[in-house]
């Protein structure tokens, strides 16, 4: 049985189910790479491999530097590592998992290195600061593909330093970039998501 001492995540599963069955019109047992940024204790993590990632080719690349942000105190970071690695066995699916225990701008670049086709889905939820955010993004959106779908977490935050969030970051890069991307639908606007366009 996994074993999680937070839930920043199950809030979302109706936002997922809805953007990745309903709008997007994904299949489970269809084949597709995952880039998280963001693990902690492998929440987000198992929900892909069980409802995304069922296909035998599937797989996720998780990067975190197992070691919390800003806002975690020791009690959320100690053992963090260990509690993801177990939460991941226990899940029976750990094959399809990499896992890249380094900061997000490494990992980013580290994939970028590899070339290939990019992944189907970046799901950014690692450092909150706002310029950390505006790094995942850029990167990330140099790794994915044409149609590929990079999703926010923590939106609409409510952090009083506009500095140590992610909104100021996404909006910034979501405007920059509104002739390049699609800004996808969904009730739950305290994350965003959207999809890169052909051209
Ligand atoms: C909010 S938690 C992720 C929650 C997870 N997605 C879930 O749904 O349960 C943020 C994670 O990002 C990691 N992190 C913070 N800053 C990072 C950075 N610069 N690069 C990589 N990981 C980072 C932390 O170690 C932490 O595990």
């Amino acid at each position: 049985m996994p074993h999680f001492t937070e839930d920043w995540f199950s809030g979302h599963i109706p936002y997922w189910e809805k953007l990745f069955f309903e709008e997007l019109g994904w299949r489970p047992d269809e084949a597709r790479h995952v880039v998280e940024i963001g693990s902690f204790e492998g929440r987000s993590t198992l929900w892909f491999l069980a409802n995304l990632l069922r296909h035998p080719a599937s797989r996720v690349t998780c990067i975190d530097t197992f070691a919390g942000g800003a806002e975690h105190d020791a009690a959320q970071t100690t053992g963090l590592f260990e509690r993801f690695q177990a939460n991941l066995a226990a899940s029976g699916e750990a094959v399809k998992a990499e896992v890249l225990r380094t900061d997000s701008a490494s990992g980013l670049l580290r994939l970028l290195g590899r070339g290939g086709p990019g992944p189907a889905l970046i799901y950014i939820d690692g450092s909150h600061e706002a310029a950390d955010v505006l790094t995942d993004l850029v990167l990330a959106f140099r790794l994915a593909p044409e149609g590929g779908v990079i999703l926010c977490d923590d939106y609409l935050w409510p952090h009083p330093d506009v500095l140590r969030s992610p909104k100021l970051a996404i909006d910034a890069f979501t405007n920059i970039h509104r002739n390049r991307i699609d800004i996808l639908d969904g009730p739950h606007r305290v994350q965003l998501a959207f999809r890169k366009r052909a051209g």
